[in-house]
């Protein structure tokens, strides 16, 4: 149990969904309420987070041992990062988080998603996000909008619609079993009223009375 002071927002999505964008947004609505923002993301956050990120995105390795480098990430972050600032007061908002795994690795491999419960479990135990924004698209839109100008697609964005739709579908059971932490966000409008769904969203995490005093705002 960790003595938490602060919220934990993350940020979920396909690639290509757009989330990067809006996470500007986020953390700027949780400054103007007050509270001083880390943010940070997954896999990396950390020197050895980042290291591993190279080649988790980059090699190709059993889905055991993907899975396996991931949480390793995690509980790095989480030690270095995470729970020393939640436990200072400090806001973090995290570009990913363990809901990814259950996408991108239970979502090709569902055989996997006890292993990752049980890495969940013995990694981050009862701590987990405030809220999570998922930023929703159908497949063939985020693929359409994936550019890769100037850079070489990593090993997931390389992967085909189909790997994507279960990506997708995993995101959306994930929402199902947990529709109180999560906020859907339709990424397939304009930009603007993203946005403007995105700074609905944070207003209203904001202003409820029992987060002001859970988190002592
Ligand atoms: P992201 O930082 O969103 O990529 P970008 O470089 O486009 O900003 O995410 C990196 C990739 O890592 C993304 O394709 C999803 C993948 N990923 C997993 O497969 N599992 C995980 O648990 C996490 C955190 C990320």
């Amino acid at each position: 149990m960790i003595n938490k002071n602060a919220p934990f927002v993350t940020v979920e999505g396909m690639d290509g969904a757009g989330k990067s964008s809006h996470i500007d947004k986020i953390v700027a609505t949780l400054e103007e309420a007050g509270w001083t923002v880390v943010r940070t993301r997954e896999p990396g956050g950390t020197e050895l987070g980042e290291q591993l990120r190279e080649r988790i995105l980059n090699e190709e390795m059993s889905i055991e041992i993907e899975i396996d480098l991931l949480f390793q990430s995690r509980r790095d972050l989480l030690e270095k990062v995470i729970v020393p600032n939640l436990e200072k007061g400090i806001a973090i908002v995290c570009d990913r988080f363990t809901d990814s795994t259950y996408a991108y690795q239970g979502g090709e491999y569902p055989h996997m998603k006890p292993v990752i419960k049980q890495y969940e479990l013995d990694v981050h135990g009862t701590l987990t996000p405030d809220m999570t924004l998922l930023f929703d698209l159908p497949v063939e839109i985020s693929k359409q909008r994936l550019d890769f100008t100037g850079k070489i697609p990593d090993k997931f964005e390389s992967k085909d619609e189909a790997y994507f739709e279960k990506v997708r579908n995993s995101y959306l059971e994930r929402v199902s079993a947990e529709p109180e932490r999560f906020r859907v966000i339709d990424s397939n409008q304009p930009k603007d009223k993203v946005s403007e769904d995105v700074g609905m969203v944070m207003q209203d995490f904001i202003n409820v009375p029992s987060k002001k005093k859970k988190f002592k705002m």
